[in-house]
């Protein structure tokens, strides 16, 4: 039975909604994102319903802060169950732009995030000889559009490693990408560029979903008996193309 679920991005958005419905489920939970007051708060909302989370600030593209989550777990439960992979950044815009720090964050966050915290979290899930790795990739891993090839390339990256990751723990730990589609979060004030901004306003407005619809989904992956894997689910809004 799962008992322990660390979150990164868990300040906003998908990973907000992720917590509170693994919150309802008695999960015990280990919140990390930047914004701490945004944390604070998620934290005191969970007790308040009778769940239990703990706040960790830790910035997912440092390989310590990371350690720091996955400790966390351990010190105050005893042990990490699943590590749910949010934490993303989005900044957007045309390759001609060369905004060579925008592709950096993408990449820092969206695929060494990811690779820090299984960095982190894999040396307790062999100790434990249990664990389960969900990671947020996106519909954009497989189907790029202009003005999306750094974020797209870091998402299909996460896809990859994921399913590499699969292959060589089969039989000993689950691994589980989710791919979103458009969902309605803060992720367009990433986008720098108004125009741009706008274009992707207007899109949300006609098919983003829920984030809600996601953080079932991830609940759907961590709730299969222990010897079933769910290796991917894609989940977009009934209106997107
Ligand atoms: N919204 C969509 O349409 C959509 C679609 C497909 C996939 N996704 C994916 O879903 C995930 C969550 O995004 P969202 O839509 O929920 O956006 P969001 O509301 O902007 O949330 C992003 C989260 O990531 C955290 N974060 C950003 N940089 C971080 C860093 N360096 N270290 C730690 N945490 C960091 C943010 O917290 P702090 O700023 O406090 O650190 C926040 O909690 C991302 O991986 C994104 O790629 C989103």
């Amino acid at each position: 039975m799962t008992n322990v679920v660390a979150v990164t991005g868990a300040s906003s958005g998908i990973g907000e909604a992720v917590a509170l419905h693994l919150a309802k489920q008695g999960v015990q939970l280990v919140l990390a994102a930047r914004g701490e007051d945004k944390l604070n708060a998620l934290v005191a909302r969970i007790g308040d319903s009778g769940g239990t989370a703990v706040a960790v600030s830790a910035d997912v593209s440092r390989r310590d802060h990371m350690v720091r989550v996955v400790n966390t777990a351990r010190h105050r439960f005893g042990r990490l169950d699943v590590l749910v992979s949010c934490a993303g950044a989005m900044p957007i815009g045309p390759m001609d732009d060369l905004a060579v720090d925008d592709w950096n964050q993408m990449v820092d966050v969206n695929l060494k995030g990811v690779l820090y915290g299984i960095a982190a979290a894999l040396p307790v899930f062999r100790e434990q000889d249990s664990g389960h790795f969900v990671n947020i990739a996106s519909t954009a891993a497989r189907k790029t559009t202009p003005n999306q090839a750094v974020y797209s390339a870091t998402k299909a990256a996460v896809l990859a490693l994921s399913d590499g990751l699969r292959q060589e723990f089969a039989g000993k730990l689950r691994v589980t990408v989710i791919s979103p589609g458009f969902t309605e979060t803060d992720f367009i004030s990433h986008v720098r560029d108004d125009q741009l901004r706008a274009q992707m306003q207007e899109a949300a407005a006609k098919f983003a979903m829920d984030p809600q619809a996601v953080a079932k989904a991830v609940g759907y992956a961590i709730e299969q008996p222990e010897e079933v894997n769910i290796g991917e689910i894609v989940i977009r809004s009934l209106n997107q193309p």
